[in-house]
C-alpha cells in the first residue's frame, strides 16, 4: 500500500503519527508527490511501485485542490495502468450548474477552505467527463450523484442525513 500526499501534509502526517507512537505497518510506503509539479507516475516509480500490475487508487478529496491539468494527468496515469486496475474520486460540479442551495454551501466551503489558503482550483461538467475518461482510457465508468449515492447507501437511514449536490462520485476502472 502506497500513501501519496502533497510533501508538506505528508510530513505532517507523518509526524503526528510519530508523536502519537502508531507504528507504520511494514505493508506501507509513503510516496510525497507534488501533483502540480511532479507526476504520480515517477513519485511512485521512485517510492517501489510496480506500473505492471493492476493497482486500486482512492483519491477522495483531492481533485478539487489540483488544478484541471494536474487531475486529468493523474488520472491517465491510472488509465495507463494494466486492466483491471482502479480510481475512486470525487469532483466537483460547476457552481453555474448548481441548484441555489447547493451554489450557497458551494460558496460557503469555499470560502473557508480558501481563507485556509487551499482553494479549489477545478470543476468538472458529469456529460464532458463521461466522454473524457473512455477518452483516456478507463473501460469502466460509473458516475453517481447524491440521490444514486442516496439510493446505493443512505436507504433506511433514520437521522435524515442526505449529501449535498456539490461534488460527485466516480468510479474508473481499466
Ligand atoms: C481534504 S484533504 C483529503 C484527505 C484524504 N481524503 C484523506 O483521507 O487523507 C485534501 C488532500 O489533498 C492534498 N493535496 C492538495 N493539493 C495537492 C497537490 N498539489 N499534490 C498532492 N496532494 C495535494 C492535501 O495535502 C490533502 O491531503
Amino acid at each position: 500500500m502506497f500513501e501519496v500526499d502533497h510533501p508538506a501534509t505528508q510530513a505532517w502526517k507523518r509526524e503526528r503519527l510519530q508523536n502519537a507512537g502508531i507504528a507504520i505497518p511494514e505493508s506501507l510506503t509513503f510516496a510525497a508527490i507534488d501533483f502540480e509539479t511532479q507526476t504520480l507516475a515517477g513519485g511512485l516509480r521512485r517510492a517501489g511501485f510496480k506500473a505492471d500490475e493492476p493497482a486500486f487508487f482512492s483519491m477522495l478529496g483531492v481533485i478539487v485542490y489540483l488544478t484541471r491539468d494536474a487531475a486529468m494527468s493523474t488520472l491517465r496515469f491510472v488509465a495507463s495502468l494494466p486492466s483491471g486496475s482502479e480510481i475512486v474520486f470525487d469532483y466537483a460540479i460547476p457552481p453555474s450548474a448548481l441548484s441555489e442551495s447547493d451554489r450557497k454551501l458551494h460558496d460557503d466551503v469555499t470560502h473557508q477552505v480558501a481563507a485556509r489558503g487551499e482553494p479549489w482550483l477545478s470543476y468538472f461538467a458529469p456529460a464532458a467527463l463521461a466522454g473524457d475518461l473512455p477518452g483516456i482510457g478507463f473501460a469502466r465508468v460509473e458516475d453517481l450523484g447524491p440521490d444514486e449515492i442516496h439510493d446505493r447507501d443512505f436507504k433506511g437511514r433514520t437521522d435524515g442525513l442526505r449529501l449535498n449536490g456539490i461534488a460527485r462520485l466516480v468510479k474508473a476502472g481499466r
